[in-house]
């Protein structure tokens, strides 16, 4: 195939994955994915920017096939789905030299056997020449390896990030032609490896707000001609303020904690509060993930099974403290039957978020008056701390 021409001397070389329906071997891509890799070519030098999953090899040898000559391979990040088909790449040129930072050249002899003397090192600002256009490299550590960075090109205000600001999305075009389909599969990704680092993100997207931009042209997903687009959506996502929503995941094997949730999501709901509710049993753990992004709230609801909480509630627990949402309250409810250490396990698991963590609500089988009164003032509590945070008049 002839490489696709993104823009003058720029070419897509990259592969959409339709059928990959799992990303880490966690999270569902409903839209599936695509790895891109970029032919540069200067007046000098030709220059391939990041490689394609291995599963995709295929596809970037069939572009490659006409590309007579690559002098350098750049390394925007080791992972696998963009670096795993390097070395193909380098059999097929072994002149190449791999242009990459330091720490990257460390996670590419570990993580693929990359010969050293093939890897040469720049540094953060660092500029390659390859006549009549210039690659400019922008560390962007935490996007979300250590090692990510970005590529400039300044003569055609082309920006090359990665993984940072890509899309979970497989499409043949190669720029956006459903923003709403985009949004979501940029959200996708960014819920699921960034939200962590996102106070790190801070200082990555004033760094490209500097730069004067045509194009951007990520990893993952369609090039953005429209670059506020995605600007702005990260910056939604990274603000510091939470959204009025209550994130409600729950699970349950005979309706007692279904019907407490019920319950506190109407009074949530009754007192002006967004409620999302995922079953955890059946949830998309992607949508979930995403949730986290904008939630103020979020109450984990699930029953005592073998003497401790249900484990898939417990996985999901761990899964949100690790992503360090931006939420500030948190709570628990849940039925049991006679006893048992699910509050000791609300208590660890919830140990490490940064929020307040509401008095749980634990019920002998089905709720009783007294039980409802419980959540009664467990919905007042969330009210008023929203009241307090501004989400709500
Ligand atoms: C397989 C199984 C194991 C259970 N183990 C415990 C237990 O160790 N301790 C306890 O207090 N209740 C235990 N229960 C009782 C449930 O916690 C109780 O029935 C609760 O009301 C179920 O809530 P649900 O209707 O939301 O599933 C167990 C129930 C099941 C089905
Ligand atoms: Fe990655
Ligand atoms: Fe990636």
């Amino acid at each position: 195939m002839d490489p696709r021409k993104v823009t003058d001397d720029i070419y897509y070389v990259g592969a959409p994955d339709w059928d990959r329906r799992l990303f880490d071997s966690l999270i569902p891509l409903p839209q599936g994915t695509s790895y891109n890799a970029y032919v540069i070519k200067g007046q000098e030098k030709t220059a391939l920017i990041d490689t394609v999953d291995p599963m995709k090899w295929n596809v970037l040898k069939s572009y490659l096939e006409h590309v007579e000559k690559i002098d350098y391979i750049v390394v925007q990040h080791v992972e696998q789905d963009h670096s795993g088909s390097l070395p193909m790449v380098l059999s097929m040129y072994p002149e190449a030299r791999v242009v990459t930072n330091s720490k990257a050249k460390e996670l590419l002899i570990t993580h693929l056997h990359i010969a050293e003397n093939k890897i040469d090192v720049i540094e953060d600002g660092s500029t390659l020449n390859l006549g009549g256009l210039t690659f400019k490299f922008i560390f962007a550590p935490w996007v979300h390896w250590p090692e990510t960075m970005f590529t400039y090109v300044p003569e055609r205000k082309v920006l090359f990030t990665c993984d940072f600001l890509g899309s979970h999305l497989a499409t043949s075009s190669l720029f956006i032609e459903d923003e709403r389909l985009v949004y979501m599969g940029a959200k996708r990704y960014y819920a699921e490896i960034m939200s962590p680092f996102r106070t790190i993100i801070k200082g990555h997207i004033e760094k490209i707000k500097k730069l004067e931009i045509q194009l951007i042209a990520p990893s993952h997903g369609p090039i953005y001609q429209n670059p506020d687009f995605i600007i702005n959506a990260y910056e939604d996502w990274i603000s510091d303020t939470p959204k009025n929503i209550v994130l409600l995941p729950w699970i349950s094997m005979h309706g007692s904690t279904k019907e407490m949730v019920d319950y506190l999501s109407d009074k949530l709901v009754q007192n002006g509060i967004e409620v999302e509710p995922y079953d955890i049993s059946t949830a998309d753990i992607g949508e979930l993930t995403m949730a986290t992004v904008d939630a103020a709230t979020i109450v984990l609801a699930a029953p005592t099974i073998l003497t401790n909480m249900h484990p898939m509630a417990q996985l999901v627990a761990y899964w949100v403290s690790i992503l360090r949402p931006k939420a500030k309250i948190y709570g628990f409810i849940g039925s049991y039957g006679w006893g048992g250490k699910t509050l000791d396990t609300v208590k660890a698991l919830f140990s490490n978020v940064k929020g307040d963590l509401l008095e749980p609500v634990l019920v002998k089988g089905l709720p009783t008056a007294e039980d409802y009164k419980a959540l009664d003032k467990l919905a007042e509590e969330i009210t008023n701390k929203h009241r307090v945070l501004g989400l709500l008049p």
